[in-house]
């Protein structure tokens, strides 16, 4: 059994869209099913943008909400059941994340974090160094904590967090070159401290684009399908989706490449089957796409059925969950106590091999 680590920032809303979905939760899911997952909703890294104290707290809650509805509506018999394999935490509850940031600081360059694409790219703009606060600009550093802290094997994450987890690595040799143990564990005399740690980055998921065809699906460019909004909203995000613009009656002969609808079809066309492989109805609708036989409409409505029915589950408990709050924090104590034990361990750990710990201790 390996170990996982991932976090999602209560940026936006808070709220999750279908390719949050296939870009994050899924993979959460799956792995969870088979390995030891550790997953956080990153609080402290929403501070860096969100300075709003109602915001924070709105989006964090509605974050949490969507995360375990989508989690539990798929792990989890009942939500009584609580959450088999995943320890669910927020970042903010283990104080060990900000303390080991503040080592970290100390063993990375800054050139290092200067050529972070994040924040490279906020310059790129029309934004200069005094709009910048120091915590954006040591996100990565945060990001590194978060991870070491727990010495996964593997952390899920969409492609634009890639070069986080570089930095990750990096960050972890470093510090390992630099404060070799002398730590006995398991009869070897010389262990490193932090493990690094391996992207896990599905490539057929890696970014899911929009409704609008053309870029990622993002809250903030408007070309969102949503989990948990009224069937109304859902159905008019589906009922905007880009097609075949070249097909102007549904008698003519449509493509298939590049329409939307077909893509998100391929992952949700039936519930029934696994995952992303294709099931006979939609290769059917395809078929008669292709060959100018079903309309637009027709196929946006099955979509819009497909996806009311494969997110039921979690629709039904996101309900529960909002009628039940001490189902969360149940969750949250559990899981923040399991956090904490393991990043704790890594804390006297780090303190040892920095000098720390003398003579003086009072630990
Ligand atoms: P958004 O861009 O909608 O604000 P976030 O940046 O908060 O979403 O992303 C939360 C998680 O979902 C991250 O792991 C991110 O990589 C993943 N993700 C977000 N949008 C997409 C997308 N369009 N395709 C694939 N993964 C995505
Ligand atoms: N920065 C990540 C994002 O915006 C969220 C995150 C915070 C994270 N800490 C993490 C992801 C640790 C993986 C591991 O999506």
């Amino acid at each position: 059994m390996k170990r996982l680590l991932s976090g999602i920032t209560p940026s936006g809303d808070g709220s999750l869209h279908i390719g949050n979905y296939l870009g994050a939760v899924r993979q959460f899911i799956e792995l969870a099913k088979t390995n030891e997952t550790f997953l956080m909703v990153a609080d402290l890294h929403a501070l860096t943008t969100i300075q709003d104290k109602a915001m924070l707290q709105k989006n964090t809650e509605t974050l949490i909400l969507n995360e375990l509805a989508l989690l539990m509506g798929e792990l989890s018999p009942s939500t009584s059941s609580g959450l088999p394999n995943i320890t669910f935490f927020r970042q903010s509850d283990v104080a060990e994340h900000t303390e080991l940031q503040s080592i970290l600081n100390n063993v990375t360059p800054l050139g290092l974090l200067k050529r972070a694409h994040a924040y490279k790219d906020k310059l790129a703009g029309d934004v200069t160094e005094e709009d910048i606060n120091v915590g954006l600009f040591s996100y990565p550093m945060l990001m590194a904590a978060d991870i070491l802290l727990y010495k996964p094997d593997l952390v899920p994450v969409g492609k634009d967090q890639k070069q986080h987890i570089e930095i990750t690595r990096d960050i972890a040799g470093r510090f390992n070159k630099i404060y070799p143990t002398s730590l006995k564990l398991r009869g070897a005399s010389k262990k490193n401290v932090f493990k690094l740690p391996e992207p896990y980055i599905p490539e057929e998921v890696a970014v899911v684009l929009g409704t609008d065809g053309k870029r990622k699906m993002s809250k903030s460019l408007g070309n969102i399908i949503s989990i948990f909004e009224d069937e109304e909203i859902i159905r008019k995000q589906v009922m905007s989706t880009y097609t075949d613009p070249t097909r102007i009656h549904a008698s003519d002969p449509g493509h298939i490449e590049g329409n939307m609808v077909f893509t998100y079809l391929d992952f949700f066309g039936d519930p029934s089957t696994s995952l992303g492989t294709r099931n006979a109805k939609v290769d059917e609708l395809k078929e008669a796409y292709r060959k100018g036989k079903v309309g637009d409409i027709e196929v946006k409505n099955y979509l819009y059925e497909s996806l009311l029915k494969y997110f039921d589950n979690a629709r039904q408990t996101y309900r529960e969950l909002v009628s039940k709050p001490e189902i969360i924090k149940k969750i949250l104590r559990d899981g923040t106590e399991k956090a904490r034990a393991v990043a704790g361990q890594t804390m006297t750990e780090v303190r040892e091999a920095v000098g720390l710990v003398n003579r003086y201790s009072l630990g």
